[in-house]
């Protein structure tokens, strides 16, 4: 049976840099904290007229242009983020209008820092049953409108971003593997309270800080070192393959410890980890998307090799997935 590929790959990085000099300025931190404790120098935030949707397009637009593909041509477009425009309409929606993607169906899903890696296995689906041929999928993220710029526990890891690839049934290679996995008992861990039904927005949500990011940072990092060790092991298994067999490995931007403790209990030489933690920190969804498109724009992986994306973030959700560039 032919395979889903990655016939393309975009991204966007808003302009403006925030440094760890500036938030020395903001909270009580040190660039020397930062940067050992998560490996981060920079990070990239969206003008205040930006949205989340505005970001996917730019880098839906580049991943069509490297998929020499015309909006039109788009069956499906998922969006995966935990910043949307709006409750809705899905920026998928606004996606479709602006492209002129008019035989695409679009929706959004919501898995955390693990979305990209979700929505590549669902645009999978549909392509290798033979429903759709042509799927665009992004992860894209302005964390920074849901960042307590005043609790220097979150906002010193946060930043926004917008990586998509396109992918369509392909001759070789394509997607080996995927596997996904979700413990909901602990989604306390990480989350943003207010701003749903459960708490709708009130002067008293306002007021108590509740539309922004919470998190345990300490519990969930220990978690994720178990967690991304476990599905990367796990999706290989199902591939039939060992890590031997793999290029790169693409990981989920948290925290460069968090990787490298992986990489560790992994036996996996450092070089064959992709990180760009350092220049953006952590963008949810479009954190695992924007490494891809940079691994290949890099020259880090070329066509033939093989990658393992591994992510996992609020849900608690993990997935990987194996895929032949
Ligand atoms: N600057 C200086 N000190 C700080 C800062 C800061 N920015 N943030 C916390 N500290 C302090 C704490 O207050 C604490 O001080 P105390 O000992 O006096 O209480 C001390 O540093 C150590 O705090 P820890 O939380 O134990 O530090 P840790 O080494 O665990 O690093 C971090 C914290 C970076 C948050 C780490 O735990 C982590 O990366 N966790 C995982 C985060 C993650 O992966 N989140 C999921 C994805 S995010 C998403 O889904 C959108």
């Amino acid at each position: 049976m032919k395979k889903a590929g990655i016939i393309g790959v975009g991204e966007y990085l808003p302009k403006r840099i925030l440094t760890n000099a500036d938030l020395e300025k903001m909270v009580d931190t040190s660039n020397e904290w930062i940067v050992s404790r998560t490996g981060i120098k920079e990070r990239r935030l969206a003008a205040d007229n930006e949205a989340t949707s505005d970001l996917a397009i730019k880098a839906a637009r580049e991943a069509l242009e490297n998929a020499h593909l015309n909006p039109q041509d788009l069956d499906l477009i998922i969006v995966a983020t935990i910043t949307p425009d709006m409750a809705f309409p899905s920026v998928a929606s606004i996606v479709e209008n602006f492209l002129l993607a008019k035989k695409a169906a679009a929706f959004d899903i919501s898995a955390a820092c693990v979305g990209f890696v979700y929505a590549l296995s669902i645009a999978n689906q549909f392509i290798v049953r033979g429903t759709y041929k042509n799927a665009l999928v992004i992860g894209a993220e302005k964390l920074s409108a849901i960042t307590d710029w005043k609790d220097r526990n979150t906002c010193v890891l946060l930043g926004d971003g917008a990586g998509a690839c396109v992918l369509s049934k392909v001759e070789s290679g394509g997607i080996i593997s995927a596997y996904l996995g979700c413990d909901g008992s602990k989604g306390e861990l990480l989350n943003l309270p207010a701003g749903g039904s459960r708490k709708p927005a009130s002067h008293e949500t306002v007021d108590n800080r509740l539309h922004y990011l919470k998190m345990q940072g300490n519990e969930l990092f220990k978690i994720a070192v178990k967690i991304m060790t476990e599905a990367a092991r796990t999706v290989l298994r199902q591939a039939g393959l060992t890590f031997k067999d793999i290029d790169l490995i693409i990981p989920h931007q948290a925290n460069s410890r968090i990787i490298m403790a992986v990489a560790k209990r992994l036996g996996i030489p450092e070089d064959k980890i992709y990180l760009n933690i350092e220049k953006y920190g952590n963008m949810s969804s479009a954190s695992t998307a924007t490494a891809l498109v940079e691994a290949v724009k890099d020259g880090r992986v070329k066509k033939g090799d093989t990658i393992l994306l591994d992510a996992f973030g609020a849900g608690l959700v993990w997935g990987a997935c194996v895929i032949d560039l």
